[in-house]
Parts: C-alpha cells; sequence; structure tokens
C-alpha cells in the first residue's frame, strides 16, 4: 500500500493540517504506512503525540508515495519529493499554473483539491465546500463583532432593540451558511443570487428572497458572469436595496473570473452608520468597491471586512472537514488496482500535471 506523507503547512498564517489523527487511524487501518512531519498539526492543535497514537510514525513526509497537503507546495517543497509520487492539496490551478509545471517537471502527479467537480459522487470530497462552510459561519460572526449594534431583537428594562437586518449576496455554500448563522442570532436574514433555483434554499432557513430580477444561471451549477449592461443593472437595483440593511455579507464568484462588482461605494455611502460589509471574495479583488483584501477599513462610519483564508482562523474544525475530503478522494483514486485511473471523471478534473506524465504504479 503506498504511503502517506503529511508536511507541516509553512504558508504564513496557515493553521490547519491536511490529516489529522482520526483520519490517519482509518488510512492506518486500510494498511497505509503514515508518515507526518514533526509540528504538522500544532496549528490545530493535534500533538505528534496523538498522531503516533494513531498509527503515524513522525518523519520525512516528502518521502512517501503520496503526499497531502493543505496550501500549494514551495518549489524547494516540490523538490524533495519522489519521482512518480502523486501530491493532492489546494494547488490554484487558475492563479499559480507554475506550481502545476514545476510539479510536472519533477515527474509528481498533482490532484487540485478546488478542482473536484461538483457532482454528487464527489460530494465527500468537495473540500471547497467544507472550508466555504467554515467562511461562511465565521463571516457572520465578524460582522457581529465589528457591528455597533446586537444581531438579535433584545427586550430590556432599558427599552427594546430591533434585530438587525442582515442580507447576503451569492448564496452558494459559503452563503448559504452565512443565512443560517445570521438567522441563529437572531438577525433577520435576506438572500440574493443570480441563479433562480436557490431562491427555495433561501427561503427554507427562513430568509427572505431579494428578487432584482438579473438572473444568471451558468454550466454545471455555477453563475455565468454578467454582461456589462447586467451588471450596471444589477448594481443600480443593488445600490437601493443596500441601504436598507444593517450587514452585508457578500460571497459572489464566477470560477475563474474576477469577483462582481456588488457592492458600489454609493451604496455603502448610504448605509446606516454602524453598518457592516463582510467581504468573503477578497481574494478575487472583491464584490464591494471599498474592499481592501485581508483588512479592516472604515468608510462613511460604514465598518468593510475582507478577511482572507478564515477557514484558517477554525483550525481544528477545518482540518477535520478537510481530511476527510482528503480521505475521500484518497480512497477513491486508489480503489481497485492502487493506481489512479485519469481516465475517471473526477480524477481527470482534478488532476494538474496528467498530459506529459509518466505514471507509475504505487503500492
Ligand atoms: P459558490 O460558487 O458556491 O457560491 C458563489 C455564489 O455566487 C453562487 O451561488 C453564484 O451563483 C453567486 N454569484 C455569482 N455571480 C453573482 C452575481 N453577479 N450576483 C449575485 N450572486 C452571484 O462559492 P462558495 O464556495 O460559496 O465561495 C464563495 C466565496 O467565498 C468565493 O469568493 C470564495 O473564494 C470565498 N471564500 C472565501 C474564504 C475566505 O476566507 N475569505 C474562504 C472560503 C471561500
Amino acid at each position: 500500500m503506498p504511503a502517506i506523507g503529511v508536511p507541516r503547512e509553512i504558508t504564513d498564517g496557515e493553521s490547519r493540517v491536511a490529516l489529522v489523527p482520526a483520519v490517519v487511524e482509518r488510512l492506518r487501518g486500510a494498511g497505509h504506512e503514515l508518515i507526518v512531519e514533526t509540528g504538522a498539526g500544532e496549528g490545530a492543535l493535534f500533538h505528534d503525540e496523538d498522531y503516533k497514537k494513531a498509527g503515524a510514525v513522525i518523519g520525512d513526509p516528502w518521502s512517501a508515495d503520496v503526499v497531502v497537503k493543505v496550501n500549494p507546495p514551495t518549489e524547494t517543497e516540490i523538490s524533495r519529493m519522489k519521482q512518480g509520487a502523486y501530491l493532492i492539496g489546494f494547488l490554484s490551478p487558475r492563479t499559480r499554473p507554475e506550481v502545476g509545471e514545476q510539479l510536472r517537471r519533477a515527474g509528481v502527479t498533482g490532484f487540485a483539491m478546488e478542482a473536484v467537480p461538483r457532482i454528487s459522487r464527489a460530494q465527500t470530497m468537495d473540500a471547497l465546500s467544507s472550508q466555504a462552510n467554515v467562511a461562511g459561519y465565521k463571516a457572520v460572526l465578524c460582522a457581529a463583532q465589528c457591528s455597533t449594534r446586537f444581531f438579535p431583537m433584545m427586550t430590556t428594562a432599558a427599552g427594546t432593540v430591533k434585530p438587525a437586518t442582515a442580507l447576503v449576496l451569492g448564496v452558494g455554500v459559503a452563503g448559504l451558511q452565512a443565512l443560517a448563522t445570521a438567522k441563529r442570532l437572531g438577525a433577520r436574514t435576506t438572500g440574493f443570487d443570480v441563479r433562480p433555483e436557490v431562491a427555495d434554499q433561501v427561503r427554507s432557513l427562513g430568509a427572505k428572497w431579494l428578487d432584482l430580477g438579473v438572473t444568471a444561471a451558468g454550466e454545471g451549477g455555477y453563475a455565468r458572469a454578467l454582461t456589462p449592461e447586467e451588471q450596471a443593472e444589477q448594481q443600480r437595483r443593488l445600490t437601493e436595496a443596500i441601504p436598507g440593511f444593517d450587514v452585508v455579507i457578500t460571497t459572489a464568484l464566477v470560477p475563474g473570473r474576477p469577483a462582481p462588482r456588488l457592492v458600489t461605494a454609493d451604496a455603502v455611502r448610504q448605509m446606516r452608520s454602524g453598518s457592516v460589509v463582510v467581504d468573503l471574495a477578497g481574494e478575487a479583488g472583491g464584490n464591494c468597491e471599498l474592499t481592501v483584501p485581508g483588512e479592516t477599513v472604515r468608510r462613511h462610519d460604514v465598518t468593510i471586512c475582507a478577511p482572507l483564508n478564515l477557514p484558517a482562523t477554525m483550525p481544528e474544525h477545518a482540518s477535520e472537514l478537510y481530511a476527510r475530503n482528503i480521505q475521500a478522494l484518497l480512497e477513491h483514486m486508489l480503489s481497485g488496482t492502487g493506481t489512479p485511473d485519469l481516465s475517471d471523471e473526477i480524477l481527470d478534473a482534478c488532476c494538474v500535471t496528467k498530459s506529459d506524465n509518466e505514471l507509475t504504479e504505487i503500492r
């Protein structure tokens, strides 16, 4: 059975780890050798001792047949891998194509977790979704933290406070979780998306559906980019609607495109002072015109937060969910002959180096 290596993540601010001890134990049970780098789980409070108890050895993970990671590897890390090995992780194939090229040159086959297709069969491997769930939840907590007002209705001897109103723009995985979390905190919630089919999901979470008359359903369950005219119309209607909310959380994204501009500076100017915008799309440029990716800024007495890598702020559960996604992909990849079948729909979609790579069988 192939040996599996788990390195310590060296990306700044990263506290997650690709495999947690419980999943290590499962993979050991299936006959794999597990090699974990010392300190790999420290950021998520999983200690070397926990991994050893789960059956791993603490050693050089890069010597393994399959290396599993969270973030893309550096060139130095890739140079430590053996030829014919496999690497699984977020590999940023769209934004960092050089990683795929470096892997190819090193004779390593890379599987990008962000490219796992959103089909039923691959749901257990869908790491974008598992991590977006964490981000949607944490976005609401950021909003509550920055708000000058309560989320829930408060009836006190000193008077009654009205519940906050929260609008979520872009209701995919992160957006649905944001709606559910804001509702649990007591806010009155509203959702908007250009895919009309999500209206029922929004309502099932006790939220209102904001109908702007702009739709843009695309392929594979994703939205298509709006035409410039549609975008102008959407911005105009949103600029009218946004000032009615205390909290706006934006998660709108079309894969491979810059984030659509949904919240204009004009809309922010018209919001009540003390309101909050949390923009989850900072990495793709932001859904709000005033977003500064990775920062919290105050404009026109409105706080605009654009946190990056929110999953790393909840490393235990984010790692647990991610580890289960990796486990599912590994089991799928190595089932049968032990050699990944690259004609398989899932592996074909997420393999970033296959065309020029000599594949070696791993056992
Ligand atoms: P998703 O693809 O499930 O959802 C995105 C939604 O945006 C879709 O429902 C889509 O229909 C909608 N959308 C696209 N264009 C739109 C438009 N013009 N107007 C309104 N809605 C539009 O994506 P997911 O997984 O929920 O992620 C959402 C965002 O959160 C992404 O930008 C992702 O990069 C980001 N993210 C950020 C994290 C952070 O720490 N900041 C962590 C995880 C995800």
